[in-house]
This record gives structure tokens, C-alpha cells and sequence, in this order.
């Protein structure tokens, strides 16, 4: 009897060093686990996207997808179709559903207050995913790039472009700004008008339709709801019809890819013409139709995001909240009007016609096929 007891406690205590030696190796986001136990031990991940409308978020939500997949956790990804309501339901089945960790690009935030309670209520830890989720203390970590950045890097490049600093000019300036809803509309804002605005004051840029924000914080009154790319065609349309009717416009900013999409249509059915009257146009996102636009002039510059460079932050960060590892973050500057937000900043880049193929093909970004 006693024998058989030694053999078990000894085989006990092998398969016990087994798991412990499974358990303590530290495996970095997106290897495939070898420890069967702590695939299983991963757990559920959350995660929701504004819309399948506008390009990037598939990308974003397939690459963050995989790599939690391929870290061994279990995940839900969901889409709102840029409806609150709709991402608060998802947000709470993901709840219900025993997720362990949230990632969110909310679409708003005022809607997923009463959610995001419940989820800290339930331990459940919330990660902003490229967009800060504001007035709440119930958000424990931001990844995102460099909002404020992206828009410096468009009112640099106007700046460069016109050789305003060179003192040349007057030139004609049509401003536009992302969706109110959006916080991170008011950064990108923000970076491209503290470049401009001295210049619209000197008069060196000349504002026709007379949209150009008094403040900072009036920039909501130039804002496309949604980013919707229609809307953004319309108002550009209209500026056109009611204050260039013997003049040109001779730049535009535009703070993503899917509004300059409609302001590039606008100049098209006004007939501007490409290497004649086109204006500067601005962009951000590198969407597949605006590199397209780039490449054939229609499109001055994009502000790239490298999504999958966001989604593995992303998912490391989880990976680390999960294991109770101390969180990667590089920055610490991100209020959202209840609390000051750990938050990962990446870097993002300009990228004009030239650099088409080296910073957006060869990097496997987009594929060639994609621009033929
Ligand atoms: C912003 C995002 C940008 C922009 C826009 C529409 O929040 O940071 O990449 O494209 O939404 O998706």
C-alpha cells in the first residue's frame, strides 16, 4: 500500500512540474502556444469595431483578431455598423458571455457609460483601441498613434507645399474636420490648425466659405458625422457652387482617407483637373481607392497607420493584462475628463506618391495587385 501511495505522490508531483514549467514560459503575443493548459487558460477577449464601412477597422479587428487566436485566447469580434446602441448590445453579450478583457473603438462614448460600469463592476478590464473612451473612470489602458501628430503631419505638409513659411500666398484654403462624435477628430484637428490658423489670421491662407474655425474647440461646426464620405462630397460641392465661382480652391484639408474620397469627387464634378487646377488634398488611413488617388494626383498625401503594428500592441497589452504582467504603455499625456490614461502611442508617417511602393507595397501593407 505504502509503495503504490509513493508511486502516485511521485507521479503527482511530475505532472505538477509539468504544468508549473508549462505555465512560467513567457511566450510572446502571436506564437502558438505549445502548453495546451494555457490555450485553455487564456480565456474570452472581447472585441468591438465602429463599422465594416470605412476600411482600416477590417483590418484592424481581422489582424487583432489573429494574433489573440494564435496567443491561445478565445475571442468575439463584433462590428456596430457606426451604431451606438448596437455596440453597447455587443459590449454586453461579450459581458455575458464571460470575457475576461474588452478591446474598444467605440463609435461614442456617452452610450457605453452604463456598460463600461458594469464591465469594471465585473473586474473585466477595458482597453481603448485607437479611439479614447472619455468621461469615465472605466478604461485601464489606450493604445493608439499619435492623434495630435497625424494632424500636425497634414498642416506641415500644406505649409511646405504652398511655402507659406517662405512668406508666399495668398492662397485658398477649404478646411474640413472628422466626425463630432469623435475625440480623436478634435486631436487631429487640433495638430493641423495650430500649424494653419496663423496663416489664416496673416491672411496668407483665405478661407472663402468662411469656414474656418474661431477656436479650437468651434472645430465640431466644420465636423462630417461619421467620416461618411458622401456627406463630405456634398459639403465640398456646395463650397464650391457658393464661393468659387470665378476662383480656384488651392488646398484642402482633409483629416482621413474617406472624406477626402468625397472631396476628390466634388473637385472631379466641378471639373478640376489633375496637373492643371487639382488642389493639395490631405488624407490619413492609406485606404486602397485614396493610394489609388495618390498615385494618379487626385490625392496629395495619407497619414499611415500601420494597423497591424496597432492590433499587435494591442493584443500584447491584453496578453499582459491577462497575466497580471505589468502593462507596456509609453505615455501618459491622454486625459479623458475623468482620469489620465495609460495609453501605448505609436508613430504615424506621411506618405506622398513616390513612397507609394516602398512604404505602403513592399511593406505588405497593401498588395500591388490592390492599385493595378
Ligand atoms: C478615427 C481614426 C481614423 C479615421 C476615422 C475614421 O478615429 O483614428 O483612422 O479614419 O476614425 O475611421
Amino acid at each position: 500500500m505504502a509503495k503504490r501511495k509513493i508511486i502516485a505522490a511521485l507521479a503527482a508531483m511530475a505532472i505538477g512540474f509539468t504544468v508549473l514549467a508549462g505555465c512560467s514560459t513567457e511566450r510572446p503575443v502571436g506564437t502558438p502556444t505549445t502548453d495546451p493548459t494555457e490555450a485553455a487558460g487564456g480565456g474570452l477577449i472581447g472585441i468591438t469595431m465602429p463599422t465594416k464601412s470605412l476600411e482600416r477597422w477590417n483590418n484592424d479587428g481581422a489582424e487583432l483578431d489573429r494574433l489573440l487566436k494564435e496567443a491561445g485566447y478565445q475571442t468575439q469580434l463584433d462590428y456596430a455598423d457606426n451604431k451606438p446602441e448596437e455596440q453597447v448590445k455587443q459590449l454586453e453579450n461579450q459581458i455575458n458571455s464571460g470575457a475576461k478583457v474588452l478591446v474598444i473603438a467605440s463609435i461614442e462614448s456617452k452610450a457605453l457609460l452604463p456598460t463600461l460600469q458594469k464591465a469594471a463592476d465585473a473586474g473585466i478590464k477595458i482597453l481603448a483601441y485607437d479611439r479614447l473612451l472619455m468621461d469615465t473612470p472605466n478604461v485601464d489602458y489606450y493604445a493608439t498613434f499619435d492623434n495630435e501628430k497625424v494632424g500636425t503631419l497634414q498642416g506641415t505638409f500644406l505649409e511646405e507645399q504652398l511655402g507659406l513659411k517662405e512668406g508666399k500666398g495668398p492662397f485658398s484654403l477649404e478646411p474640413f474636420a472628422g466626425s463630432p462624435d469623435d475625440n480623436n477628430a478634435s486631436l487631429f484637428f487640433k495638430g493641423a490648425w495650430d500649424i494653419l490658423n496663423p496663416y489664416v489670421e496673416s491672411g496668407k491662407l483665405v478661407v472663402k466659405s468662411g469656414k474656418a474655425p474661431k477656436t479650437l474647440a468651434d472645430w465640431t461646426s466644420i465636423g462630417i458625422l461619421a467620416w461618411k464620405t458622401e456627406t463630405a462630397q456634398s459639403e465640398m460641392e456646395n463650397r464650391l457652387n457658393s464661393f468659387y465661382g470665378d476662383s480656384k480652391v488651392d488646398a484642402v484639408l482633409s483629416p482621413n482617407d474617406s472624406l477626402a474620397l468625397g472631396i476628390a469627387q466634388a473637385l472631379e464634378s466641378k471639373g478640376y483637373k489633375v496637373g492643371s487646377d487639382w488642389p493639395l488634398l490631405t488624407g490619413q488611413d492609406a485606404d486602397v481607392a485614396n493610394v489609388k488617388n495618390i498615385l494618379a494626383g487626385k490625392q496629395s498625401m495619407t497619414v499611415w497607420k500601420d494597423t497591424r503594428e496597432l492590433a499587435k500592441q494591442a493584443a500584447k497589452m491584453v496578453d499582459q493584462i491577462i497575466k497580471g504582467q505589468t502593462v507596456d504603455t509609453n505615455n501618459n499625456t491622454y486625459k479623458n475628463n475623468n482620469k489620465t490614461v495609460p495609453t501605448y502611442l505609436l508613430d504615424p508617417q506621411t506618405v506622398v506618391q513616390d513612397q507609394v511602393q516602398t512604404v505602403l507595397v513592399d511593406s505588405g501593407f497593401i498588395s500591388a495587385d490592390k492599385l493595378k
